[in-house]
C-alpha cells in the first residue's frame, strides 16, 4: 500500500479506487461545516514523490482500474503537474480506465476549459463538485466563496471540456427556515448545470468548525428526517435533468434511495409522497447507521 498522509477523504464511489494525494488539505478550507482539513495545511506535493508512489502502488497493485486524485481540491494543482500524474499513472497501469478528483468552485475558477480538455486527454475525466445548494443566503451561511450565479458559472466548464461531473448538494445547510428555498435554488443550478451524477449528504456538525459552535447556540438547527424528506422531495421534484444519475446513499442520508433522471423521477417523488404521509412506515436509517 503506498503511504497516505492523515486523514483521507473520498466520495463512496471511489470506494475501490487507488488514492493518490497530488496535494494535501484544502486551499481553500473555510467553509463552515468542513473540519475534513482543518490539521492539514495546504500544499502542492513534488512529482518525484508522486512517480515514487505511483511506482510503488504498480508493483503491489498492476491490476489498479480507477485512480482517484485527493486531497480535498486537488483540481488547483498545477495543471502541469496534473499532467504528468495522468501520464505517469497511464504508463503504470495497463487497465487503468479512470482517473477521477476532487475539484472545488475556486479550482475551477482558476482551470481553463483547455487545460481541463487536455487533462481529459489524459484520461481525467469525472470531477466531484461540492455545490452544497443554489441559494445564495444558503451558500452565504456556509462560506462557500461563491453565488449560486457563479456556481453555474463554474459548473458548467467541465463538460464544456468533455469531462463529467459529480455535484453534491447538502441537504440541512439552510436549516429550517430556509429549507424550500435551498431545495428549490439548488434543484435551478443542478439543472443549469447538467451534472452526470447528483448525489444529495446531510450537513452534520463536525468539532471545531463554526457550524459546530451554532449547533452548540441553536444558531443552527437539525432537521428532523420527516423535514429533511420534505426538502429533498422540493429537490427532485424541481429537477429538469436529461441525463443524471441521483444517489442519495451517502452514509450521512436517513434515507437511501437511487435512480436515473428523468426516468426514475416520479417513482422517486411517490417515494418521498408516501414518506411524508406515513412516516411511521418509512424506512429511515438508524442513527448510529449513519455513523453519527
Ligand atoms: C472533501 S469535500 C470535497 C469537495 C470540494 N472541496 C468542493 O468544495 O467542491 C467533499 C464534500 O463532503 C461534504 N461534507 C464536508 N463536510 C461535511 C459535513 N460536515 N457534513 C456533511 N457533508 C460534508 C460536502 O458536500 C463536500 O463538498
Ligand atoms: S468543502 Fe471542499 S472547499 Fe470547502 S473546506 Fe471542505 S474541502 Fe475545502
Amino acid at each position: 500500500m503506498i503511504p497516505l498522509q492523515g486523514a483521507v477523504f473520498r466520495p463512496p464511489s471511489e470506494a475501490d479506487s487507488l488514492i493518490l494525494q497530488v496535494t494535501l488539505g484544502c486551499s481553500y478550507n473555510a467553509c463552515t461545516f468542513c473540519g475534513m482539513y482543518q490539521e492539514k495545511p495546504f500544499r502542492v506535493r513534488q512529482l518525484d514523490d508522486l512517480r515514487a508512489e505511483i511506482q510503488l502502488a504498480a508493483q503491489q497493485m498492476p491490476w489498479v482500474q480507477k485512480v482517484f486524485l485527493a486531497d480535498g481540491d486537488a483540481l488547483v494543482a498545477p495543471a502541469k503537474l496534473l499532467a504528468s500524474v495522468c501520464d505517469l499513472l497511464q504508463e503504470a497501469f495497463s487497465q487503468l480506465r479512470r482517473i477521477s478528483i476532487y475539484a472545488s468552485p475556486q479550482a475551477l475558477q482558476i482551470r481553463t476549459v483547455e487545460e481541463m480538455r487536455d487533462l481529459r486527454e489524459r484520461g481525467l475525466s469525472l470531477y466531484y463538485l461540492g455545490v452544497e445548494s443554489g441559494d445564495d443566503e444558503t451558500l452565504t451561511l456556509l462560506n462557500k466563496g461563491v453565488s449560486a450565479d457563479e456556481m453555474i458559472r463554474v459548473g458548467q466548464r467541465p463538460a464544456q471540456a468533455g469531462v463529467k461531473l459529480s455535484a453534491m448538494i447538502l441537504l440541512n445547510s439552510g436549516g429550517p427556515e430556509l429549507s424550500q428555498q435551498h431545495a428549490i435554488g439548488s434543484a435551478r443550478v443542478i439543472n443549469a448545470i447538467q451534472p452526470r451524477f447528483v448525489s444529495t449528504l446531510v450537513l452534520t456538525p463536525v468539532e471545531n468548525t463554526p457550524l459546530w459552535a451554532d449547533a452548540q447556540c441553536g444558531k443552527w438547527i437539525e432537521m428532523h428526517p420527516v423535514a429533511l424528506a420534505a426538502e429533498l422531495r422540493t429537490f427532485l421534484a424541481a429537477l429538469d435533468l436529461k441525463a443524471t444519475i441521483f444517489r442519495s446513499n451517502h452514509a450521512s442520508n436517513w434515507l437511501a434511495l437511487a435512480g436515473t433522471l428523468p426516468k426514475n423521477q416520479a417513482e422517486l417523488v411517490a417515494t418521498l409522497d408516501a414518506v411524508l404521509e406515513h412516516p411511521e412506515h418509512a424506512r429511515f436509517r438508524p442513527r448510529w447507521a449513519r455513523g453519527l
